[in-house]
C-alpha cells in the first residue's frame, strides 16, 4: 500500500490485517528502533483524530513535527503542494493530512514521496475513523457479513457516512440510512429507514454530527432529536445486544440524548481508545510497505470470518 486515502481501495484482507495489527499493538506496544519523521498536517479543527495520531505516532516511538496552519506560511499564499513538498524536503517519511477539500490528495500524490494517510477530506472520506469504527464492531459481534448497521444523520455531508457505508457493504454488512429531509445523499445507494423503524432492526446504531460548517444555510436543529435523534424512548427500544456508536464530537442533546452517551450500550469512548492502535497499525503497514521499516505482518495474519 503507497497510501491511506479511501476505504475503497481496501480489499476484506487489508481490513482485517489492520484490525489484527491494531490488537496485537494493544496488547504489546512495539517501538520502531530507527528514527522516522511525521508531519501532521491539519487545515481542519480536530480534537481526537490529531491527538489520536500524535498518541500513536509517540508510541510507536515516532518523531512527531506539529504544524499549525494558522501560523504557516499558508497564510503567505502558499499551497498545499509546497507546503507538503516542504515537509518531504527536510525529512519527513510520512505525512498525515485533514483538509476541507473532498480530494486535496489528488494533487498531492503524483509529485511526492512519502506516504500520505488521509485523516479527512471534506465531504468525502475519513478512512482511520472507518478502520477504528469497523475495528470496534468486530470486537463486540466478531464478524460483519448479515449485521445491520445504520448510519444516522448527515449523511450528506458526512465522510464517516461515506467510508463506512461502502467499508461495511464490502464487509457483507446490511447497510441502511437514516437522515432528515436534505441530509439524504442521492448519490449513495442504500435503503432509508426511519429512527424508529432503525432502532428495532439494527444491531449497530452509527450517529453523526450534523456538519453545520458544511452547509450553505444555517440548520435549525431545536427539536431534531424527537424525531431524527435516539432519544431514551428509543434507546429502550434496540435490541438486547445492540450498540451505538458516534465519531464526535457529539451534539448533545442533539443527534443523541446526553443520558446516553455514556450508557451501557455506548462504545463512543471505546472507539476513541481504539483509533489509537488502528492508526500504529495503519502507520506501520506503510512505513513497512515503503520499506522505511522492516516488520512483517502478514505472518501474524490469521484466517478472519467475514
Ligand atoms: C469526524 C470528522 O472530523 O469527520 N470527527 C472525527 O474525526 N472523529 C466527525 C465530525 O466532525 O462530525
Amino acid at each position: 500500500m503507497r497510501n491511506f486515502i479511501s476505504v475503497n481501495q481496501l480489499n476484506a484482507k487489508d481490513i482485517f490485517l489492520i484490525i489484527e495489527t491494531a490488537e496485537r499493538f494493544r496488547q504489546k506496544e512495539a517501538p520502531i528502533n530507527k528514527q522516522v519523521f511525521v508531519a501532521n498536517l491539519f487545515f481542519e479543527p480536530s480534537t481526537r483524530t490529531k491527538m489520536s495520531f500524535i498518541v500513536a505516532q509517540r508510541k510507536l516511538g515516532l518523531e512527531v513535527l506539529d504544524f499549525h496552519s494558522e501560523s504557516s506560511s499558508v497564510l503567505k499564499g502558499e499551497t498545499l503542494y509546497d507546503t507538503a513538498k516542504t515537509f518531504e524536503s527536510i525529512g519527513a517519511n510520512l505525512l498525515v493530512m485533514r483538509h476541507e477539500d473532498d480530494t486535496w490528495y489528488d494533487e498531492l500524490i503524483p509529485g511526492l514521496q512519502v506516504p500520505i494517510i488521509n485523516a479527512g477530506a471534506g465531504k468525502g472520506e475519513h478512512p482511520t475513523q472507518c478502520m477504528l469504527d469497523l475495528t470496534t464492531i468486530y470486537q463486540e459481534y466478531g464478524y460483519f457479513t448479515g449485521l445491520n448497521v445504520v448510519i444516522v444523520g448527515d449523511i450528506r455531508h458526512s465522510r464517516v457516512a461515506r467510508s463506512n457505508a461502502y467499508a461495511l457493504k464490502k464487509l457483507g454488512a446490511n447497510v441502511y440510512l437514516s437522515a432528515a429531509p436534505g441530509f439524504e445523499d442521492p448519490t449513495m445507494d442504500f435503503p432509508y429507514l426511519t429512527m424508529d423503524e432503525a432502532v428495532e432492526t439494527c444491531d449497530v446504531i452509527m450517529l453523526l454530527r450534523i456538519q453545520h460548517e458544511r452547509h450553505e444555510a444555517r440548520y435549525e436543529d431545536v427539536s431534531y432529536i424527537e424525531t431524527y435523534g435516539l432519544t431514551k424512548e428509543r434507546e429502550k427500544r434496540m435490541k438486547e445486544h445492540a450498540i451505538i456508536l458516534h465519531p464526535a464530537p457529539i451534539n448533545r442533546g442533539v443527534e443523541i440524548d446526553t443520558s446516553l452517551v455514556e450508557c451501557n450500550r455506548s462504545r463512543i469512548f471505546k472507539q476513541m481508545e481504539n483509533g489509537v492502535y488502528v492508526r500504529m497499525a495503519i502507520i506501520s503497514k506503510l512505513l513497512n510497505d515503503w520499506g522505511i521499516i522492516n516488520d512483517s505482518f502478514e505472518k501474524h495474519t490469521k484466517t478472519y470470518a467475514i
